[in-house]
């Protein structure tokens, strides 16, 4: 069973004939897992969707008329401190546009009868615009919308909060609603801090953002930003995550070949391999833009360790679409990857469709993707053996005189006589492997 947020009054006026009957059900549907249920009235109805008709004449006129009635109760609930949505759906939607929100500001938002599947974040967005939040109404659940966390950083490597929120609307994802739209730090906050850092000793900064790619905080986006860190004395490296392909720009990829402080290792979710699911999931770029995307990327840096996220099980998802995933996976070659089993979260569009996927072949999918990428991080780990590369030491290793730290390609490296190098860089030779991590032998002096 899912859970279901609080109940919201959704009031839904249909006018015309059966199959506008039949979508203000479906309306209904989708709306239904983001905690609105109908009632019979207008009056005091937190969310009023007017389905319209275009057919008879003087329809459009009597939308309009009809909206004015409207207008006042959103005026007397605002009154007592309340919101009311005002959507416009079906045919007049269609055919009159954004035209209906110029003529009735009142109104909040306009679908047509292609988008219904699209209310969820249409209304969430239309929330946003009024500065409503719609936080409170999704149950906490940290496992997928928090930002990436990962290891915790040691004091010689940081977190550093550049972007927060998504506008990205992905149909699994609560992230747009629970933590609302795109938001980026001032570059000069951020480089303050960033210096402050360096000062206590961090050589490495990691910029957190749940579209860190998207960041606009500074003239020239993320790339600016990392051209900018660069020049901060002490500070060794920069890495970013999570990043959205389609924000994947020339400047951001230039960056790659122009910053040696750009560390080569790219966390870049594409959730899936089939077009058909990518569209359902709402991702706006396809199989084979992601590939693209990836040949500019490995163009200024070969060596590039990619990692991702993916999703099984997503409603809809047939053998093939599978397949084509881990068709995909075989090509790019993972460093690294997590993988998720489709969840349903309430409120988001995807918990409404159809065809939901059991367990036991979500479980099967998962293994067997997981296995493939267990096998290409392997290959990729015994790649680096018997290559120099710069070692970020972070802390003493568990054996006397050893210290660990991580590669450019964020792979934990062991390695003796190396105590005394924590919080310095130094040339390492990879040596061999051991579970989840690589073996070093020191090769020059630290820097
Ligand atoms: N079900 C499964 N995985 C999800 N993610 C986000 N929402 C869901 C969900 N409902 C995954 C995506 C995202 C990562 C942070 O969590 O892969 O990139
Ligand atoms: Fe969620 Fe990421 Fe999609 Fe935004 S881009 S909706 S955070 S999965």
């Amino acid at each position: 069973m899912i859970e279901t947020a609080p109940k919201k009054r959704l009031y839904i006026k249909t006018h015309g004939c059966q199959m506008n009957v039949y979508d203000s059900e479906r309306m209904a549907d989708v709306l239904r897992p983001l905690g609105y249920g109908l009632v019979d009235e207008a009056e005091g109805a937190d969310l009023v969707v007017l389905n319209t008709c275009h057919i008879r004449e003087k329809a459009t006129e009597k939308v309009y008329s009809e909206l004015g009635r409207i207008k006042r109760m959103k005026d007397r609930k605002a009154e007592a401190g309340e919101v009311m949505t005002i959507a416009v759906a079906g045919c007049v939607a269609q055919a009159e546009g954004a035209e209906i929100m110029h003529r009735q500001p009142a109104v909040d938002l306009v679908v047509g009868p292609q988008a219904y599947h699209q209310l969820p974040e249409l209304i969430a967005r239309a929330h946003r615009a009024s500065g409503q939040t719609l936080s409170a109404d999704f149950a906490a659940d940290e496992k997928f919308d928090a930002l990436p966390a990962g290891r915790a950083p040691t004091g010689v490597s940081a977190f550093l909060t550049v972007q927060e929120g998504c506008d990205k609307f992905c149909t699994f994802c609560v992230v747009p609603y629970t933590r609302g739209a795109e938001y980026s730090r001032p570059a000069e906050a951020i480089l303050t801090e960033a210096r402050a850092l360096a000062e206590k000793g961090v050589r490495e900064v990691i910029l957190l953002g749940q579209n860190v790619n998207a960041y606009d905080g500074i003239v020239g986006g993320l790339a600016a930003l990392a051209h900018q860190l660069a020049r901060i004395d002490g500070l060794e490296r920069i890495r970013y995550t999570t990043s959205h392909p389609n924000d994947m720009d020339g400047a951001l990829i230039a960056a790659h070949g122009e910053l040696p402080q750009l560390m080569p290792y790219l966390h870049l979710p594409v959730q899936s391999g089939s077009d058909r699911i990518l569209k359902a999931m709402n991702r706006s770029h396809s199989a084979d833009s992601y590939l693209r995307v990836l040949e500019k990327i490995r163009a200024v840096r070969p060596d590039m360790a990619l990692s991702g996220d993916f999703i099984v099980g997503f409603p809809g998802e047939r053998e093939s679409d599978f397949q084509a995933t881990m068709s995909l996976i075989r090509e790019v070659k993972y460093a690294a990857a997590f993988s998720f089993k489709y969840s349903r979260r309430p409120g988001t569009p995807a918990a409404a469709m159809p065809g939901q996927i059991d367990e036991a072949v979500k479980d099967q999918r998962l293994a067997e993707l997981q296995a493939l990428i267990a096998e290409q991080q392997a290959t990729f780990n015994r790649d680096t053996i018997g290559k120099t590369v710069g070692v970020l030491f972070e802390k003493p290793g568990r054996h006397k005189g050893q210290a660990t730290g991580k590669s450019p390609y964020l792979q934990a490296v062991h390695v003796d006589g190396a105590d005394h190098l924590v919080g310095k860089v130094a040339p390492v030779t990879i040596i061999g492997e051991a579970p989840n991590s690589l073996k070093g032998q020191l090769a020059g002096e630290a820097f």
